[in-house]
């Protein structure tokens, strides 16, 4: 007993002292203050159809959103856009169809397409793939405060280029503060003044990978506002339940205990 107790312990610590080197291996990670964050945080749809623009103008080029139907895009709580938009989106894109034999414009039940360029990640994803925050020494225990921190994660890729490249086995690798290891196989993709927003919204890198990062987040998670809302109706309604327990409670009990007697 006592030696399985000791190996345990021993292998705990182990385990404790490798996690707490690989955060510090770990990037510098901002932390942003999004919309859909806390309890009553909502997506905010004009920043998800800025998101969108930015992906389809820029990422699109290296990677995919292969798990995303494009029908998903005229979501009420996502980026709500109307469905001869979201068809006229689709449309844009080619797929091969194995029936005709050859390719067709894409339809809003098709996907979005996969990565173009096979070293880049499909991003459907990667908003919760990833997480921004470890610590404490590794034991995640800041995500009970500021979240996992996947968006933070991406919009500190997005900004946290350094100028600095070098060279390694013909791939050239660039100083990013935020990836782990320092140095990433991705060119900035993004730079100042490079979007141009219909609504004249700010288009400085800190505002557009901001919304990139709340386009991404909403990819990974579509449905994060009718969770809460369920979330919240279950509340009320437990609220509503207990009380009408507790004076049921009271009533069915009242003739056995009768009336409170005062205790001299
Ligand atoms: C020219 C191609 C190219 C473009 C354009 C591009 N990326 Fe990448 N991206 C890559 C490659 C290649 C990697 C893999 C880098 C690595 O693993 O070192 C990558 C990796 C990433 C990662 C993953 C980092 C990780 O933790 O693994 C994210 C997030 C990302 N890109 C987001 C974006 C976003 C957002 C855009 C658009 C603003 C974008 N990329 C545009 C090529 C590109």
């Amino acid at each position: 007993m006592f030696r399985k107790i000791a190996i345990s312990a021993v292998s705990a610590l182990v385990l404790g002292a490798g996690s707490a080197m690989a955060a510090g291996a770990e990037g510098h990670i901002e932390d942003v203050a999004f919309s859909f964050e806390g309890p009553f945080g909502t997506y905010d749809e004009h920043q998800l159809q800025r998101g969108l623009q930015v992906y389809t103008e820029v990422c699109s080029a290296c990677h995919g959103l292969k798990f995303v139907p494009i029908r998903t895009l005229g979501d009420a709580g996502g980026p709500n856009l109307p469905a001869d938009q979201v068809r006229a989106y689709a449309a844009e894109m080619d797929i091969f169809d194995a029936e005709l034999d050859d390719d067709r414009p894409r339809k809003p039940t098709d996907h979005f397409p996969k990565s173009g360029d096979l070293n880049a990640p499909d991003l459907s994803l990667m908003a919760k793939a990833r997480a921004g925050f470890h610590g404490p020494a590794g034991t995640g225990i800041n995500q009970f405060v500021k979240g996992i921190g996947g968006p933070e994660y991406i919009y500190s890729i997005l900004t946290g280029y350094t100028g600095e490249e070098k060279e390694e086995a013909g791939t050239t690798f660039y100083e990013n503060k935020a990836f782990p290891g320092g140095w990433i196989a991705m060119a900035p993709p993004l730079f100042e003044d490079q979007m141009e927003y219909e609504d004249g919204h700010d288009n400085s890198i800190h505002s557009v990978a901001q919304d990139m990062s709340a386009f991404l987040m909403w990819t990974a998670e579509p449905k994060m506002m009718a969770r809460k809302q369920a979330g919240f109706t279950a509340v009320i309604f437990l609220t509503i339940l207990s009380v009408l327990l507790y004076l049921t409670n009271k009533r069915i009990w009242s003739a056995v205990k009768g009336p409170k007697k005062k205790h001299a």
